[in-house]
């Protein structure tokens, strides 16, 4: 560690005020008698003024980033891992004495909470939304062998027929027959989040069936208006509380790992 006796850990983005983090470090530090750490918000509009806040911050030896900041922190750091780099985004971040090094565990949790619930007619996919966190969903959906189509606003617009790399279709072309093909449907928009619990992004929910998955990433509230009507048409839900629970694990098994 470059910085005397660092021993705070936190989060980073714009607005972080909401963030469920503290609560679920407090416990796990709780857990293992780490009462030598604390964990904080970190408010940072603009990362202009990120070798500003790491100057007026020498206690802090990790950090977790958040909206907006997942992709652009990449050009303040010495050395990403190698999922974080097919991603273009980081979201944990250790300072070593080079300087500091971004990690993603959005990937690792996605896939550990979705693992228990995939069945073999989970073949393709449907991500809602193209930003960071449906990166990760495709990456780690690819990985686990789905195919995956992403659902945008933009549709099928001529420069974005290969949204995130994969095919992209807009969600006035989500027919029956198409949500009939794809049994998995992965949400990645804020839409829904709480505190407008009333939205939904645009899929036609009469079309979902006993045979699908719905996942939402949101995990305030833990049931969406598009989780409780996948619910209400029969098929399986899961919300984003695991995820958020298990990268929050990795990033401490890394921060770990990097002697905090
Ligand atoms: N559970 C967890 O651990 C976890 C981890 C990461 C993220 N999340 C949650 O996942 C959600 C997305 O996160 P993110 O970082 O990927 O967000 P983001 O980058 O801000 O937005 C994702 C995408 O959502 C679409 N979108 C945005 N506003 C929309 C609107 N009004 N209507 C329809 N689509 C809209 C956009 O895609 P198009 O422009 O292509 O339509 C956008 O690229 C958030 O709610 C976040 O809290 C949860």
């Amino acid at each position: 560690m470059s910085s005397p006796n660092p021993h705070v850990l936190g989060v980073l983005g714009h607005p972080v005020e909401h963030s469920q983090s503290p609560a679920l470090f407090a416990d796990m530090f709780a857990r293992e008698g780490r009462s030598d750490l604390s964990y904080r918000t970190f408010d940072l509009p603009n990362l202009d003024d990120f070798e500003r806040f790491l100057v007026r911050h020498p206690e802090v030896a990790g950090l977790n980033v958040t909206v907006p900041h997942k992709r652009d922190i990449l050009p303040h750091l010495c050395e990403v891992s190698p999922e974080a780099e097919a991603l273009g985004a980081v979201n944990t971040l250790v300072r070593t004495t080079n300087g500091w090094v971004g990690h993603n565990t959005d990937v690792w949790g996605f896939q550990r909470s979705i693992q228990p619930f995939l069945a073999n007619r989970h073949e393709r996919a449907l991500v809602l939304g193209t930003g960071g966190s449906a990166a990760a969903v495709h990456h780690v959906l690819s990985g686990l062998g789905i195919d995956t189509v992403a659902v945008s606003r933009h549709g099928n617009s001529a420069d974005n027929t290969h949204a995130l790399g994969r095919p992209c279709v807009g969600y006035h072309e989500l027919s029956e027959a198409m949500l009939k093909h794809h049994l998995l449907v992965v949400h990645c928009t804020p839409v829904g989040m709480s505190p407008n619990t009333e939205g939904m992004v645009e899929v036609p929910v009469s079309f979902l069936t006993p045979d699908h998955l719905v996942v939402d990433l949101i995990y305030t509230p833990l049931e969406t208006q598009l989780l409780r009507k996948a619910r209400e048409q029969g098929a399986a839900t899961l919300n984003g509380a695991d995820m958020l629970r298990l990268q929050a694990e990795k990033a401490w098994e890394i921060w770990k790992e990097a002697g905090v």
